[in-house]
């Protein structure tokens, strides 16, 4: 089998995700920070094959990713030379690195969005995607709700209303019905698996939409340890918890709409774990360059032990930011096409509530990771893929 992959948004992750699977692949390491990395899933990593990447950045565009990798890790990783087959492609801008110091093209300068969505779809026939991967910069978007107002404003050509990833949505949900059923999956805030249009677009076209925002870093730490809080029915008081970071991400998160979009996405596993909302701070606060990828998150939990005792936890720690959404990515291609070859449509809840911050659907509600974990090993069972025997002789 091979599972034909499109990005979206060549940026630090895709330069993460590129080279480092480009490694695994040559066995120049192990798939550490691959979740079912030691796993048999049935798909080697041999098997997911990247087959074109869409940017809006003049630098990057009709650049190799072998150059753009260069460019920005080449000083930490050794990047193969095979990635000079894959050209970074012109994508669709719609305003999403408005404010950015960012040179940006994009299709849309040319075309009107329906236009553009018929171009889209003939372009992918011939790449044949199974999977798209998106990945763009953080953007401002709200959820249609309703199927005909995303409709309606494709056809209008309403570039206010609509944001690049829900644009690359819409046309990859018309590739599904009309060429290969494919899976979209979603690593940034905007929602799509959170919005019942999208979903129902997606079953319309018997494709998946897996999202929303990944959960690396602080996020799904947090969500473990409000879990260790929960099922000792310790009483939690207040979560506070900043990242700083010196990356592209990080200084996009400096526009306020964009920061709101993370904050909704990370703020939710309070209540849902927990059970009642405890008052909490929970959102990236800083850009600071010298850090550049490797981020500094500071967690501090206060809450109510035996004998109306109060106990503090503090975890101060420094995360590679976009290694770890990369090494999550690689599953997510994997278990993507094991859910769709396997019947599913709209979205699929277990992989969402894994691998996403904000997991779709709407009404899902969020779990800690170590929950997560189990049901997918559980969902993945009734796919015929036993990984549970592994699991349980550790
Ligand atoms: N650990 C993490 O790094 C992490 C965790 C969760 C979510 N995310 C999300 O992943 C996304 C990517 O992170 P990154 O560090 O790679 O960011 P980045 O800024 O390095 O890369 C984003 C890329 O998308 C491109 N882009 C922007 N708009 C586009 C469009 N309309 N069409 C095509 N390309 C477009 C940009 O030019 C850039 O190359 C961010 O939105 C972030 O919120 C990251």
């Amino acid at each position: 089998m091979v599972v034909r992959t499109v990005i979206l948004g060549h940026g630090m992750v895709a330069n993460h995700l590129v080279v480092g699977l480009e490694r695994i692949k040559n066995g120049d390491m192990e798939p550490y920070g691959v979740p079912f990395g030691n796993k048999d899933l049935g798909i080697d990593f041999d098997e997911i094959e990247i087959v074109a990447s869409y940017d809006i950045d003049s630098h990057k565009v009709g650049k190799t990713a072998y150059t753009v990798a260069r460019r920005a890790i080449g000083d930490q990783v050794p990047v193969p030379k095979s990635l000079r087959e894959l050209v970074i492609r012109e994508g669709v801008h719609l305003g999403s690195v408005e404010g950015l110091p960012i040179k940006a093209t994009g299709l849309d300068k040319r075309y009107s969005l329906g236009d553009l969505v018929d171009i889209l779809v003939d372009e992918w026939r011939e790449y044949e995607p199974d999977v798209f991967l998106n990945m763009l910069t953080t953007e401002h978007g709200k959820p249609f709700e309703d199927l005909e107002a995303l409709e309606y404003a494709i056809e209008e050509d309403n570039r206010e209303r609509l944001t690049a990833t829900q644009f690359y949505a819409y046309a990859a949900a018309k590739y599904s019905r009309e060429h290969k059923r494919a899976v979209f999956i979603n690593v940034i805030p905007v929602p799509l698996a959170n919005d019942p249009a999208i979903v129902k677009l997606y079953k319309l076209s018997k494709g998946l939409v897996l999202g929303d925002d990944g959960a690396t870093g602080a996020t799904p730490l947090t969500a473990d340890l409000l879990e260790h809080m929960a099922e000792r029915n310790r009483h939690v008081l207040s979560i506070a918890q900043f990242n700083i970071g010196g990356n592209m991400d990080f200084l996009a998160l400096t526009i306020p709409e964009k920061n709101i979009m993370k904050e909704f996405t990370k703020s939710s596993i309070v209540e849902d774990i927990l059970g009642y909302d405890a008052p909490h701070y929970i959102k990236p606060t800083g850009y600071l360059g010298p850090l550049g990828d490797k981020k500094f998150v500071s967690m501090h939990i206060e809450y109510i032990t035996f004998n109306g005792l109060r106990d503090e936890l503090v975890v101060n720690y420094r995360i590679n930011d976009s290694p770890s959404l990369a090494g999550m990515c690689v599953d997510l291609i994997r278990l993507g096409k094991i859910a769709l070859d396997s019947g599913c449509t709209g979205t699929c809840y277990p992989i969402n509530a894994f691998f996403m911050k904000k997991p779709g659907p709407k009404e899902a509600k969020s779990v800690s990771k170590i929950v997560a974990f189990q049901r997918l090993v559980d969902f993945l069972s009734e796919r015929g893929i036993e990984i549970l025997s592994d699991l349980e002789s550790r």
